[in-house]
C-alpha cells in the first residue's frame, strides 16, 4: 500500500469491475485509445495486473480517496514497449468526474518515488499518444522531460517522456 495526502493506492480485486469498466468504458475517457473498452478488455486488464503484482512485485494499483474509500482511477508501473524497448512505464487513469484535481499528479509522484525506493531502474518512463496533452502534462507534473516522439501503430506517433534516477534525487532534495 502506498498513501499519499489524499489517496490510497491498493491492489486490484475483481471487486473492482464495475467502477473501472465505468472509466474504461467512457469514450472520453479513451479518446486517445484506439477504443473504449469491452467488459471483456476489463476483466483482462484487472488479471493483468494481478498477474504483474505476481511477476514484478507491482503493477497498476487501484487509487482510492482516503476521505471516502471511493475507488477512482488507477496508477502505477507496468513494463511496457516503448519505441521496441520493454521498460518501466508510469501510467494512470482517473475517472472523468475528478479530473483536473491533482490525483493523477499525486498518484504518480508516489509511484515514481516508490519504483526509485523499492527497484533498481535507473529511468522511469511514461508515454501517450501525441493528442494526450492530460497525460504528458502529469508526465511534466512528475518531472519527467520529453525524450522522444516516434511513429507507434497503435497511436499514430506517441510521445515518450523520462526521469533519471539522477534526476529524482534532486527534485526530492
Ligand atoms: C491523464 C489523466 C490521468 C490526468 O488526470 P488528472 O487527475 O486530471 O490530472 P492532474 O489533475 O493530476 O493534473 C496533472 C497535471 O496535468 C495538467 N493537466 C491534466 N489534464 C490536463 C488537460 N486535459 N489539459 C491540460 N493540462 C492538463 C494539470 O494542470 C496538472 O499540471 P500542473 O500540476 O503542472 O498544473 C486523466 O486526464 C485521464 O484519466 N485521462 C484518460 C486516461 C488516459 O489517457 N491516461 C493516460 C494514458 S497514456
Amino acid at each position: 500500500m502506498i498513501e499519499t495526502d489524499r489517496l490510497r493506492l491498493r491492489k486490484y480485486t475483481m471487486e473492482d469491475f464495475d467502477v473501472l469498466y465505468e472509466i474504461l468504458s467512457d469514450p472520453e475517457t479513451m479518446q486517445h485509445y484506439p477504443m473504449p473498452y469491452n467488459e471483456e478488455w476489463t476483466k483482462k486488464w484487472i488479471t493483468w495486473n494481478l498477474d504483474n503484482y505476481e511477476k514484478y512485485g507491482f503493477g497498476l494499483w487501484a487509487i482510492e480517496l482516503k476521505e471516502t474509500g471511493e475507488f477512482i482511477g488507477d496508477c502505477g508501473i507496468t513494463i511496457q514497449n516503448i519505441d521496441g524497448e520493454q521498460l518501466p512505464e508510469i501510467g494512470y487513469h482517473i475517472n472523468k468526474k475528478h479530473w483536473r484535481k491533482g490525483y493523477a499528479k499525486e498518484a504518480a509522484r508516489a509511484c515514481r518515488d516508490w519504483a526509485f525506493n523499492n527497484t533498481d531502474y535507473d529511468t522511469l518512463y511514461s508515454y501517450m499518444k501525441y493528442t494526450n496533452v492530460g497525460s504528458y502534462s502529469t508526465a511534466l507534473a512528475n518531472g519527467m522531460k520529453k525524450i522522444k516522439e516516434y511513429p507507434d501503430p497503435h497511436n499514430e506517433i506517441s510521445y515518450a517522456y523520462a526521469i533519471t534516477r539522477d534526476e529524482w534525487e534532486k527534485v526530492i532534495g
